[in-house]
Order: structure tokens, then C-alpha cells, then sequence
């Protein structure tokens, strides 16, 4: 990795620097900022937080307790900043209505806004619109919470120096379930996401572990490399086994990876026939069931569409979305296979969500990945069990390094943080739904791409 935080783009670094990021500036060109990512025993923030009341704010007080339990300075309200620039500024803003309510969270927002500290949080709490708009003055406060949506986006886009603006959309009876959210988001953690929003609710009871069963077990496919092997690591440094799963081909990378993170390596290719017998046993067997299950081994073969053979389409749909689906329907119809309580986070991308051209078969493929999750949650959650999609935007990986150089440099700058994201980032976001305290989130896609303009 490269000292300056920009591993494999020479554009970050150059301009990362004192007289780079100054020739930059003068040429108008962009200049990334340098993202603060998890390091253990960092600060929570990177300055004091206030937490801001639009209206009634029912959730403000328990918001403020979560931040300050997780390490943040609270303070009484925005003058107790003096000069000091803010590392997290949250807004209640779930019980806005009126448009007028809109009028003052402007108001109230702006002047805390304009003092974020680099790499700050901003993060706005809404009601679900749907459940606001019920009963009389629906309407208006449907609108009203659905602009929050378009607030959310603008001001991820206006901020500045690595801070992020996000939305979580507070259920009826979200309860606790919105802690584990509100910390993710204000952590260094998720470094980059921006402009999303997301939609907690309440967390079904998590059931208790079966005796003498001490560390969460996680099985990641396509761990061999990339982003498959920066999920195995977060999951371990969250305290999992992780079976490290990759074709045979990829033998030496997988066993280095397993061992770095002190799991265990199983040789699968997930279109085999046999892989969803292979592997519901495997877990079975080796670890009475897993706790998590990441399908993420995922391939490309772009071409225009008129180009493409029944090869390319084939492999990329069977490898992306048949594996997953079946290896899903092999665990689940295994008993023992899967732990009480198990978290499914499949690997969907932001071109599955816009389309991509050349990448029919590739965005047919990740786009079905959020149909997959969005049928499952249901069935899932009367399991006690949970399913959600991660779509990254561009990540500097083998498979982005392999892209002709003009799109690659379009790529990585067309986002509101400027540059390409880390393998990490996206792992701390699958690690993050994997956890136990992300139980409000259930069948969404959560995306991990700086705000990247596709598919915004
Ligand atoms: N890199 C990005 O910018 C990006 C963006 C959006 C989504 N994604 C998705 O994230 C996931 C990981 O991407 P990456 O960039 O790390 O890719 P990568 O090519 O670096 O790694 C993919 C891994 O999957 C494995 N794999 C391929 N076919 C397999 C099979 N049949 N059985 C088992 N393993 C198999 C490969 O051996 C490899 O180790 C993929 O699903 C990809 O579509 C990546």
C-alpha cells in the first residue's frame, strides 16, 4: 500500500502532496481527500458531536447517549463547539411533517454543516415515509420526509475533505436497533459511504448461541483475493473463523489468506454441482452451522451486448447469481448447516443498480443479486435470520487494475470523494451487516462507493 493512502492511483498520491494538491487546485482539478479508515484504538471521532433537534426529536436523547457510549465528546448544543470543528453532527429530524419543518431543519442544519471537521459525519434521521404518511396530512408529510432523501444526496455532493452525509430511515418500533446503525455510519468504518440512505427496523431477538460455541463462524467465497480476502480479515479482526472459500486454481493465494487470518481454507468452486452439498456439510460437520454467509466470488467478461456469446453470458450469470442462489437453498434445506440467527451479505455492485455498458451480462447478474435479497428477506426474517447486498462502486482491485487506463481514471474520479475505494471499506460494510447489532437492516442494498455517480 502506498505511504500516502492512495494505493494504485498515481493521480491520489501526486496530489495528495503539498505542491501536487497546490497545482491541482490552481488547474481546477480534483483533489481527493485523504479518507480516515478504522485503525484500532482511534479516536470514535474526529472532533466533538452535537446532536440537533428538528421538532420533537423522539430519538435524539437515545442517539446522544450511543455516541458519547462509543467515545464521542457530546455537546449541549453547537455554541458549546466554541472553535473547535465538529467530528459528527446528527439530526432528529423523523418527526418533520410540515414543509415548514423542512424551512427550520435548514436553519438548524447549515451553520453546523459549514463547521464539519475534515473526515466529519453528518447524519439525518428520518421517519419511513410511508409510515409518516399515514392518516390525515399524509400527503405533505410523506413529501416532506421523501425530501430528506434529495437533502441527504446535495449535501453529501457540497461536502468537503472526506466528510460524509448519510440518511437512516427510523421504522415504528426501530427501537434500540438504530444504534448499531448510527455508529456504523459516524465511524471511521465506513470511510465510504455517502449520499445513502438506509432503512432501520426493529431487530428480531437474537437467539442465544448454542453451548460451548465461543467464535462466530463466517464463510466467504471468493476469498482468494481482493475484496473476498479483505472480508475474511475484517470478519477475523471482528473476532469470526473464517472459511475461506476459492477454486482450486487459486489454491496458494486462498491457504496465504486463511492463514493470515487464522481460518481455514476450503477448496469450492460454487458453480459445481455438488458445491451447495459440499459446502451445507462442510459447516455442518467441521462447525455445527455458520453464522454468516458472504457470496462474493464474482467474475466479469465485458463485452457490447450484441457481442456477447452464450459463454460469457452463462458463465458471468452462473458464477454471480445461480451460485448464490443455490448455494442458499443447499443451506437452508440442510439442517445444522446454518446458525440460529444468520446473516447472508451477498456482493452486488453499483452497475448492477444503473447498468453498464459492455457489462450486460455482469449488471443482469448483480442487479438479480437485489431481487434475490429483497424475495428472501421475508421468508428469512420469519427464520430469525437476515439478508442484505453490498453494490461497491469502483474499488481498486485486481479486477478494476485490469480496466483500459481512460475508463479506470473516469472511474475512480466520478464520485463525490474523488477517488476509487479500498477493498476494506467494503469489508467493513459486510462485516458491519454481519454483526449481531445490525439486526434492523434486512433486505436491503447498502452501497459502498463514495457516492459514486452511477446509479446515484
Ligand atoms: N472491484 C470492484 O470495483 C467491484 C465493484 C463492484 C462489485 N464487485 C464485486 O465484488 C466481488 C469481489 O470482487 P473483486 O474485485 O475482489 O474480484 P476479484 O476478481 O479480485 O476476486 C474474485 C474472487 O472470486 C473467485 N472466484 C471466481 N469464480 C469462482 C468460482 N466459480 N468459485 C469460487 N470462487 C470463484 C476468484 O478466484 C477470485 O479469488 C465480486 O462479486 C465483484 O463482482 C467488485
Amino acid at each position: 500500500m502506498a505511504r500516502t493512502g492512495f494505493p494504485d492511483d498515481l493521480y491520489g498520491d501526486l496530489v495528495s502532496s503539498g505542491p501536487g494538491g497546490a497545482a491541482a487546485k490552481r488547474l481546477g482539478l480534483p483533489v481527493p481527500p485523504r479518507l480516515r479508515r478504522y485503525a484500532p484504538g482511534q479516536e470514535f471521532l474526529t472532533g466533538p458531536a452535537v446532536v440537533l433537534r428538528a421538532g420533537a426529536a423522539p430519538v435524539a436523547d437515545d442517539v446522544a447517549v450511543w455516541l458519547a457510549a462509543a467515545g464521542a465528546h457530546v455537546l449541549a448544543d453547537l455554541d458549546a463547539a466554541g472553535d473547535e470543528r465538529l467530528g459528527a453532527v446528527v439530526v432528529d429530524a423523523t418527526a418533520a411533517r410540515r414543509v415548514e419543518d423542512l424551512g427550520r431543519l435548514r436553519e438548524l442544519l447549515a451553520p453546523a454543516f459549514r463547521r464539519t471537521a475534515r473526515n466529519g459525519r453528518v447524519l439525518l434521521l428520518g421517519a419511513v415515509p410511508a409510515e409518516a404518511g399515514e392518516g390525515p396530512g399524509g400527503v405533505e408529510a410523506r413529501a416532506v420526509q421523501q425530501g430528506l432523501d434529495g437533502l441527504v444526496r446535495s449535501l453529501a455532493k457540497e461536502a468537503r475533505g472526506g466528510t460524509t452525509v448519510n440518511l437512516l430511515r427510523v421504522a415504528e418500533g426501530a427501537g434500540g436497533a438504530l444504534r448499531s446503525p448510527v455508529e456504523f455510519l459516524c465511524s471511521a468504518r465506513a470511510a465510504f459511504v455517502s449520499g445513502q440512505p438506509l432503512l432501520v427496523g426493529p431487530a428480531p431477538a437474537v437467539p442465544a448461541a448454542a453451548p460451548g460455541r465461543e467464535r462466530r463462524v463466517a464463510v466467504v467465497t471468493g476469498a482468494a483475493r481482493g475484496i473476498g480476502a479483505a472480508i475474511a480479515e475484517v470478519l477475523a479482526r471482528e473476532g469470526a473463523h473464517v472459511v475461506c472459500a476459492d477454486v482450486a486454481a487459486a489454491g496458494e493465494q486462498l491457504a496465504r489468506v486463511a492463514n493470515r487470518v487464522r481460518g481455514s481454507a476450503l477448496t469450492l468452486d460454487v458453480t459445481a454441482a455438488d458445491a451447495p452439498r459440499v459446502l451445507a456439510e462442510h459447516l455442518r460437520r467441521r462447525f455445527g452451522g455458520a453464522d454468516v454467509v458472504v457470496h462474493n466470488a464474482g467474475i466479469t467478461r465485458d463485452r457490447s451486448f450484441v457481442n456477447l456469446d452464450a459463454e460469457a453470458w452463462d458463465s458471468v450469470l452462473g458464477v454471480n447469481l445461480a451460485a448464490p442462489l443455490r448455494l442458499t437453498e443447499g443451506l437452508l434445506g440442510t439442517d445444522g448447516a446454518l446458525a440460529p440467527g444468520a446473516r447472508f451479505v451477498c456482493l452486488s455492485s453499483i452497475n448492477g443498480l444503473a447498468g453498464a455498458k459492455g457489462q450486460a451480462n455482469y449488471a443482469a447478474s448483480k442487479a438479480g443479486l437485489v431481487g434475490f435479497v429483497q424475495a428472501l428477506a421475508g421468508p428469512l426474517a420469519q427464520r430469525g435470520m437476515a439478508v442484505n447486498a453490498v453494490a461497491p462502486g469502483f474499488i481498486e482491485t485486481p479486477m478494476t487494475a485490469a480496466m483500459p487506463p481512460v475508463p479506470r481514471e473516469v472511474g475512480r474520479r466520478a464520485s463525490s470523494l474523488q477517488q476509487g475505494g479500498l477493498p476494506v471499506d467494503v469489508a467493513e460494510a459486510v462485516a458491519w451487516l454481519a454483526s449481531p447489532g445490525a439486526g434492523g437492516i434486512d433486505g436491503q442494498v447498502l452501497r459502498v462507493c463514495g457516492q459514486h455517480l452511477t446509479g446515484a
